[in-house]
């Protein structure tokens, strides 16, 4: 694997090789003060897979996890690696340090979570152990061995693309949004669910300091894309800020783009912009200020 650290003028500043513990689908990594923290979650992939025709990646229940923890000024020889016993996980919401201490939040599932990447030992698809619950996993950087700290569960609903006030990135923070799964609620959901197949009708606000969830219900025939934190101004302080996604609205075949206060989205949207076309059921959202857009070599998308 490569890791690349470019800076602000698109310059490369730092190139890092080194080798996993095994094959993944490496899909996200988290940033911290001091390291860059990287989730190795058996999504597999063999040169025998492609030969078979079998779709390149698969989901491995025999293989551990492991959370590999680059500093961000040093070279392979000082990644260490720790390791937990078989789960899913792909995005993260933010990782921070605490001491010696390296949190790293993110979404996980007892078992796969994406279908479209079978069981490679043939195991049917299970629903039940597809739910992602936002997690902390904790690592302790003055311990000896591979083992966790620990591993905490910060909410309890079912969701994936997690997000945050960006400027928070790699540093302790307060709030986290995400998409989740509401079953209870009705459901018609014409011409599909999403890119994935998953059914996002929540959009939901997670407290990390007093530990409060705020959920906003999209109705029983529209689903949520990524949300996108927009701060007030750039000095705002955290949480003082907006909220923005796309609703699907599969009855209508349009799309809608959801505006919310980010401390109040029980109430719901504050303002909705009725887009002229629709946008395909997708899944990543990213937000920049206009200001960004402007400066030339700043990179907008990913
Ligand atoms: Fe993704």
């Amino acid at each position: 694997m490569a890791y690349y650290e470019i800076d602000r003028q698109g310059q490369l500043k730092r190139e890092v090789w080194f080798e996993l513990p095994y094959y993944c689908m490496m899909h996200d990594f988290g940033l911290t003060e001091h390291y860059a923290v990287f989730h190795v979650v058996p999504i597999v992939g063999s040169w025998e897979r492609l030969r078979a025709g079998l779709p390149h990646f698969g989901f491995d229940t025999t293989q551990p996890i492991y959370l590999g923890v680059l500093p961000r000024e040093g070279t392979a020889a000082d990644i260490r690696w720790f390791t937990a016993p078989n789960c899913f996980a792909s995005h993260v919401m933010n990782a921070f340090e605490e001491g010696t201490k390296v949190h790293f939040d993110v979404p996980m599932a007892k078992g796969n979570a994406f279908p479209f990447f079978p069981d490679v030992h043939g195991a049917e698809f299970d629903p039940h152990k597809a739910h992602c619950y936002l997690t902390r996993w904790t690592v302790d950087m003055a311990s000896r061995g591979e083992a966790f700290e620990g591993m905490k569960r910060l909410a309890e609903l079912s969701g994936e693309f997690p997000r945050i006030d960006d400027r928070y990135t790699s540093q302790p923070y307060r709030f986290g949004f995400m998409l989740a799964q509401d079953f209870s609620r009705p459901l018609q959901l014409p011409g599909g669910r999403s890119a994935t197949g998953m059914m996002m009708n929540l959009l939901a606000g997670i407290d990390h300091a007093s530990g409060t969830v705020q959920t906003y219900w999209a109705g029983p025939t529209s689903t949520l894309q990524e949300p996108c934190v927009i701060p007030k101004s750039p000095t705002a302080p955290e949480g003082d800020g907006y909220l923005v996604t796309v609703a699907n609205r599969l009855a209508e075949g349009r799309s809608d783009l959801l505006i919310f206060d980010a401390q109040r989205l029980t109430e719901g949207p504050i303002a909705t912009v009725k887009l002229e076309l629709r946008l395909r059921p997708a899944l990543h959202g990213n937000w920049a200020p206009e200001s960004q857009l402007q400066r030339p070599g700043t990179a907008v998308t990913t």
